[in-house]
């Protein structure tokens, strides 16, 4: 089992949120450590919730994770003690924090597997910094065993020298972990419940602590300020971005591409600078994307091109061609072989497989067909001013430029509308519809007029 203490202010955020809500690569802080704990096969996760705990449940509600609420913040050990009830004797318990989004399951699994090996009673993570101001001090016995941390606060000038720190990551039996948390007292300079303490406490009874060191610090990182929050943001940044080049995608300047956690991209994809692709959006083989393209939960296929142009909730399939300057809002589905070209938006329309829309168009709440070509100009008249509705135009049909479509209207297949109609009827198959008053010339009108300059 796991459990993640969440319940501390975090005042040093300066913020209305709970700090475990603030978000780093487009997810919370806290389901990121509810991913690294499901990442290493936890089934059984109970979140620890205090400060702002509505929001943080709210938040967990999908993920289905346990709680324990601490009504009152007095100490690690007081949070972890109001989950104590849920915690089986036969079970090891993996204690995370809230706020520390980076740590990496390679590292949890190495403390949990030396922990079996040497069948401790428990065992942590630690680390070595440069400067351990303000972290826990691990202290070590002759066999290399965890003795016991010393709080920052607690330690003697000689201790404060020592710079392996307590990253705050500990995994324990549990029957003995129990028995700790009811003997912890709040003596100390703070007047809390160091959940630190459980480590003197058990070695007390005669077992052994293993510490796990990992070399890796940044993964270490707990996000206590919006300064260590953008630290984080960087960090895991860096991890994506080079994740997906080992995986065979090219990013042209990483320093301004935004790629968030989910986000899946195929081989020999390019992506330019200024791209932001975030949630679940997924993205084929061969694709060029940007320079500047906003994607959003959206799935792409192969060999598609989406130039400065934004995407929402959509999708797109291969060798299509999308933008400069397109705008996608959700429920858009465009087929293969399309082009949607400059300043052309698309809403809740499907257009289907080998269809042209190349400029300066609205498709609203539009289902086109396959081998269409809409005009410049073209607008698709869905909103009555109370309800919207829908516009069809079949395979083949053709319509010409600056055409309004009003729906509900059907363009049937191989139709031709003539440019600048405004289409109210359905159009027949193979006919070609023409709704505008018919040019009229008056020769020798301007001078008639007077108006000659
Ligand atoms: C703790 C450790 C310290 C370690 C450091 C690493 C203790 C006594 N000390 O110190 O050895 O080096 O983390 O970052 O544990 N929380 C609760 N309820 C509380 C208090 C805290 O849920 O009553 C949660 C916080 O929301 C946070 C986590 O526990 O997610 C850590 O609390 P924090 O106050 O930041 O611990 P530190 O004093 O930094
Ligand atoms: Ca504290």
């Amino acid at each position: 089992m796991s459990i993640i203490m969440a319940a501390g202010a975090g005042t040093r955020m300066k913020s209305k949120l709970p700090k475990v809500l603030h978000k780093v690569c487009g997810q919370t802080l806290v389901d990121h450590v509810v991913d690294v704990a499901e990442e290493i096969g936890c089934k059984h996760i109970v979140t620890i919730v205090g400060h702002g705990r509505e929001a943080v449940q709210e938040q967990l509600k999908p993920r289905g994770t346990g709680f324990a609420v601490q009504a009152e913040q007095l100490g690690t050990g007081h949070a972890v003690q109001m989950a104590a009830d849920q915690i089986n004797d036969d079970e090891n318990v993996l204690i995370l924090s809230g706020d520390t989004p980076l740590l990496e399951p390679g590292s949890l699994k190495g403390l949990v597997d030396l922990m079996l090996e040497k069948d401790f009673a428990g065992a942590l993570l630690t680390t070595h910094v440069e400067d351990p101001t303000g972290y826990g001090r691990i202290l070590r016995d002759e066999n290399n065993e965890v003795l016991g941390i010393v709080e920052h606060k607690d330690a003697s000038e000689e201790q404060r020298l020592i710079n392996e720190i307590n990253p705050a990551v500990y995994c324990f039996k549990g029957s003995i972990l129990k028995k700790a948390l009811g003997d912890l007292s709040n003596d100390n300079v703070q007047g809390e419940y160091y959940l630190t303490d459980v480590i003197g406490l058990i070695r007390g009874y005669g077992h052994s602590i293993g510490g796990y060191a990992v070399e890796d610090a940044s993964q270490m990182l707990g996000v206590n300020s919006r300064v260590q929050l953008h630290e984080a943001e960087r960090i895991m940044q860096d991890r994506i971005l080079n994740k997906h080049m080992v995986e065979g995608v090219t990013i042209i300047n990483a320093n301004n591409t935004y790629i968030e956690k989910k986000v899946k991209i195929g081989q020999d994809t390019i992506v330019y600078p200024g791209s932001f692709l975030t949630g679940t959006t997924e993205i084929g083989e061969d694709c060029l994307i940007g320079p500047d393209a906003r994607i959003e939960n959206t799935s792409i296929a192969d060999r598609v091109e989406v130039r400065s142009s934004t995407l929402l909730e959509s999708s797109v399939d291969s060798d299509t061609n999308i933008g400069p300057y397109a705008y996608l809002r959700p429920k858009s589905q465009i087929g293969k072989h399309v082009k949607v070209g400059d300043f052309v938006e698309v809403k809740n329309s499907t257009i289907g497989d080998n269809s042209k829309v190349s400029h300066l168009a609205y498709i609203g709440d539009g289902d086109i067909g396959q081998n269409v070509n809409i005009g410049c100009g073209v607008v698709f008249v869905n909103y009555d001013g109370k309800n919207k509705n829908r516009t069809t135009v079949k395979d083949g049909a053709f319509v010409g430029c600056n055409a309004n479509l009003v729906a509900p209207v059907t363009v049937e297949e191989g139709a031709y509308v003539a440019a600048g109609s405004t289409i109210t009827e359905n159009v027949e198959e193979k006919s070609l519809a023409v709704a505008r008053a018919r040019q009229v010339n008056k020769p020798g009108w301007v001078k008639q007029k007077n108006l000659l300059k």
